[in-house]
C-alpha cells in the first residue's frame, strides 16, 4: 500500500494549546493552595477562640467543628484524588491509546483495528472510527482490484492489436501482390470484367494495408516507441513538413509557427503528431491554399499548442466523434484516409500527460486543434 508521508496534525487554537491533563494539573495545583489556606486558616481562627477561654458549651461546638471540617477536607482530599485517577485512567488514557491507533492507520497500516473499550463513549466513538475505516478501506480495495483488472484488460487489447496488426502484414502483403501478378501475367487472357475484379481486390487488399499500418502506429503508442528525452518540438516540426514536403508543394500550402518550446517527449510521437494534425489541414482544404499556423502559449504549468487551418473545418457536433478510431466524416472517394489519424494525435498527446481537442470558438475560419504539453521548466 503507498501512502504519502504523514501531514503535521493542525494546530490547535487559543486556549485549546494547553492539552486537558495540564489543565487539571493547575486547577488541581489551585485548589491544592486553596485548600491548605482554607485549612490553615480555619486551625488559626479556631486556635485563637480555644485561648479566649470559652464557655464549656461553646468549647464542645468548636471540638465539634474542628472534627466536622477534618472530615470534610478528608473527604474533599478523597475526592480531588479520586477525580485525578479518575480522568487520568478513564479519559486520558484511552484518548492517548486511540490517537496511537489512529495514528497508525493514518501512517499506512489501514488494518489496523481502531479500539477502546472505555469510557462508553470514547469506546462508541471509537466502533464509528473503526467501521469508516473499515468501509472505506473495502471500497478501495474493490477500487484497486478495479484497476488492476482494468490495466490488464487494457494491456491485452493492446497486445492483441499489435499482434493482429502486425502480423496481418504478411498474409495481407501476399493477397495484394500475388493479385497484381495474376494481372500483369495472364491480363492478356482475362475479359474486361475478370479485369476489373482484380482491380477490385488489389484495391481493397491496399486499402487493408494502410488500416493495419495505421493501426500498428496507434497500438505502437506508450509500448514500443515510448522513451521520453528533451527535445525541441520545433525540431519534431522540421521532420514533419520534410515528410510532407511533396504534398504541400503540390496544393501551395503555407505552414507558419511559432517560436516552439523544448520539451519532455519522444521525438518520434511528436513528429507524428504534427504530421498528422497538418496532413488533416492539407486534406481538408477549401479552394482558398492552405495556411496553417502552429501556435504556442504558455498556460500555468503546461505549453498550449494550437494548429489552425483555413480549410472546410468540422462542424461542432463532431467535435468529440472525429477523435474516435475509424470515425470519419466524409466519405473515401472524397476524402481518402482511414480515420486513425486523430486517434493516434490523441492517444500520444494523452501519453505525453496532454489533452487535445477541438476548438470550438476559434477566430479562423477553418479547423483549430488545440493541445497541452506538460512544460519542464528548461524550455526555449
Ligand atoms: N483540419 C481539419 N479540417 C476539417 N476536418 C478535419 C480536419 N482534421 C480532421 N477532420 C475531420 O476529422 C476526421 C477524422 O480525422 P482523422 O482521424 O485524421 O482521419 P482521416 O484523416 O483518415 O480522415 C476526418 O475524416 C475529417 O472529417
Ligand atoms: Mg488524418
Amino acid at each position: 500500500m503507498s501512502i504519502h508521508p504523514l501531514p503535521p496534525p493542525r494546530e490547535p487554537i487559543g486556549l485549546g494549546r494547553v492539552p486537558v491533563g495540564r489543565w487539571f494539573l493547575i486547577i488541581g495545583a489551585a485548589a491544592g493552595v486553596a485548600f491548605v489556606a482554607g485549612g490553615a486558616i480555619v486551625m488559626t481562627m479556631t486556635a485563637e477562640a480555644v485561648r479566649l477561654n470559652p464557655r464549656p458549651d461553646v468549647a464542645a461546638q468548636l471540638d465539634r467543628l474542628i472534627v466536622a471540617l477534618i472530615v470534610l477536607f478528608a473527604v474533599l482530599l478523597v475526592c480531588g484524588v479520586g477525580l485525578w485517577v479518575m480522568v487520568r485512567y478513564a479519559v486520558l488514557r484511552p484518548i492517548d491509546q486511540l490517537t496511537e491507533q489512529v495514528r497508525t492507520v493514518a501512517a499506512g497500516d489501514f488494518d489496523h483495528d481502531l479500539h477502546v473499550d472505555r469510557p462508553a463513549e470514547l469506546a462508541e466513538l471509537s466502533s464509528h472510527i473503526d467501521s469508516m475505516r473499515a468501509r472505506i478501506v473495502s471500497a478501495w480495495r474493490v477500487a484497486a482490484d478495479q484497476t488492476e483488472e482494468l490495466r490488464r484488460s487494457n494491456g491485452e487489447l493492446e497486445q492483441f492489436a499489435y499482434v493482429a496488426s502486425h502480423d496481418l502484414q504478411e498474409p495481407l502483403r501476399k493477397v495484394a501482390s500475388f493479385t497484381q501478378m495474376l494481372e500483369q501475367r495472364y491480363g492478356s487472357q482475362l475479359d474486361e470484367r475478370a479485369k476489373q475484379y482484380i482491380h477490385y481486390a488489389v484495391d481493397g487488399a491496399k486499402r487493408m494495408q494502410l488500416l493495419i499500418n495505421d493501426l500498428l502506429d496507434f497500438s505502437r503508442v506508450g509500448r514500443v516507441t515510448g522513451e521520453k528525452t528533451a527535445i525541441e518540438s520545433g525540431k519534431a516540426l522540421d521532420t514533419a513538413l520534410e515528410n510532407l514536403s511533396a504534398t504541400i508543394d503540390d496544393t501551395g500550402a503555407t505552414v507558419t509557427r511559432d517560436e516552439l518550446p523544448r520539451l519532455y517527449g519522444n521525438p518520434l510521437q511528436l513528429t507524428q503528431l504534427f504530421q498528422n494534425l497538418i496532413e488533416n489541414a492539407v486534406k481538408f482544404r477549401s479552394e482558398e491554399p492552405p495556411r496553417i499556423h502552429i501556435g504556442v502559449a504558455r498556460s500555468g504549468d503546461m505549453w498550449e499548442f494550437s494548429c489552425a487551418d483555413n480549410g472546410i473545418g468540422v462542424e461542432p457536433k463532431y467535435a468529440d466523434r472525429i477523435f474516435l478510431i475509424f470515425q470519419r466524416l466524409h466519405a473515401r472517394d472524397v476524402y481518402p484516409g482511414t480515420g486513425i489519424g486523430l486517434a493516434l494525435c490523441r492517444k500520444i498527446v494523452e501519453y505525453h500527460g496532454g489533452q487535445l481537442w477541438l476548438d470550438g470558438n476559434a477566430e479562423s475560419r477553418g479547423a483549430t486543434f488545440r493541445w497541452t504539453i506538460p512544460a519542464t521548466g528548461d524550455e526555449r
